[in-house]
């Protein structure tokens, strides 16, 4: 085979076997089985091919089930037993609330996790505070991990709901007095306009959907608007700017893909652009389930 692909790309694997509040038990026949806290769920996983370690009585344990027709189709959990729902889990002392609602999302993407430690200890090395702009913020890990290690913090999501979950995180994390903006906006809008203004960020974070609205409909399709995004998100890194991570899922794209995009969006900037995907580590068997796909510019 003649075309190699250049030694400067290399694609790695961040694994994670969860922490004291969160475990991947297994997976299997297109379906998950986590604990969150004391609470076990089990919600489809398309990408669990293979069998479950796991037996049928180990995964009857779940207090709830979601099913759906199919991945892009909402469904319905089915309660098992009486728990509290909402329920608050801590990560590093940081506390998130999770909670099932008609979504098959609860609250927290608990693959991001080795990303939120990075976050956190790249931001507490630097000598000066730093300007973190987190776009698709959710439910806010990443921007607490950031304030709590100094950051000063611009959040920024679609979702007046998931805006006003990831203040609710902050009050139940202690952070209140860490320097956090919420902004309810359109990514692309937001950024946009922080070009017109120059108001610069040190680091930027951003964790797409496949596909999203803003709060006036605007319409966010990843593989249409991503290079848009990217390049904007360029014009708003400061000189000294440090980094620029972006996550995505459920999205055919892959990790070589996304170096490529940076890889070319970043090209004013020195620095080095790794890329790579985010796996679990099941508890049941030494298995790994691939959740997610990153690419991170760094100075
Ligand atoms: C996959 S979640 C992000 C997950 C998050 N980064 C985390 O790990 O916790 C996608 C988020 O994007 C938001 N969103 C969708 N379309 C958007 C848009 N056009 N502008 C800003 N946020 C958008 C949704 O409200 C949702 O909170």
């Amino acid at each position: 085979m003649s075309n190699s692909i250049p030694n400067n790309t290399s694609i790695s694997v961040t694994t994670s076997s969860g922490w004291s509040d969160y475990a991947l038990l297994d997976s299997g026949d297109g379906m998950k089985l986590e604990r969150y806290g004391e609470m076990l769920l089990s919600r489809p996983e398309p990408e669990a091919f293979w069998s479950k370690s796991l037996p049928p009585q180990d995964w009857a344990k779940a207090n709830a089930a979601y099913n759906s027709p199919s991945q892009d189709e909402n469904g319905t959990w089915t309660y098992r037993s009486r728990f509290n729902n909402p329920w608050i889990i801590s990560i590093e002392g940081i506390h998130s609330k999770l909670e099932l609602s008609s979504s098959r999302h609860i609250g927290l993407f608990p693959e991001q996790y080795p990303q939120w430690l990075w976050l956190r200890d790249h931001i507490l090395e630097q000598h000066t505070p730093m300007k973190v702009l987190n776009l698709f913020g959710y439910t806010g890990m990443a921007t607490l991990f950031a304030a709590q290690a100094g950051a000063q913090v611009t959040h920024v999501d679609a979702s007046k709901k998931a805006v006003s979950w990831a203040k609710e995180n902050q009050t139940l994390s202690d952070l209140q007095d860490k320097p956090v903006r919420w902004i309810v906006d359109d990514a692309l809008k937001f950024v946009k306009r922080e070009a017109r203004r120059q108001n610069y960020y040190d680091a930027i974070v951003l964790d797409p959907p496949k596909f999203g609205r803003g709060p006036n409909g605007e319409v966010w399709e990843f593989y249409k608007y991503l290079p848009n995004l990217l390049s904007a998100c360029e014009s708003i890194l400061s000189k000294q700017a440090s980094f620029l991570l972006l996550t995505a899922y459920a999205v055919k794209a892959s990790a070589l893909t996304l170096q490529r995009a940076m890889q070319e969006k970043m090209q004013p900037r020195q620095g080095t652009i790794s890329a790579g995907e985010l796996a679990q580590q099941e508890t049941a068997s030494d298995r790994y389930l691939s959740r997610a796909i990153y690419a991170l510019w760094k100075k």
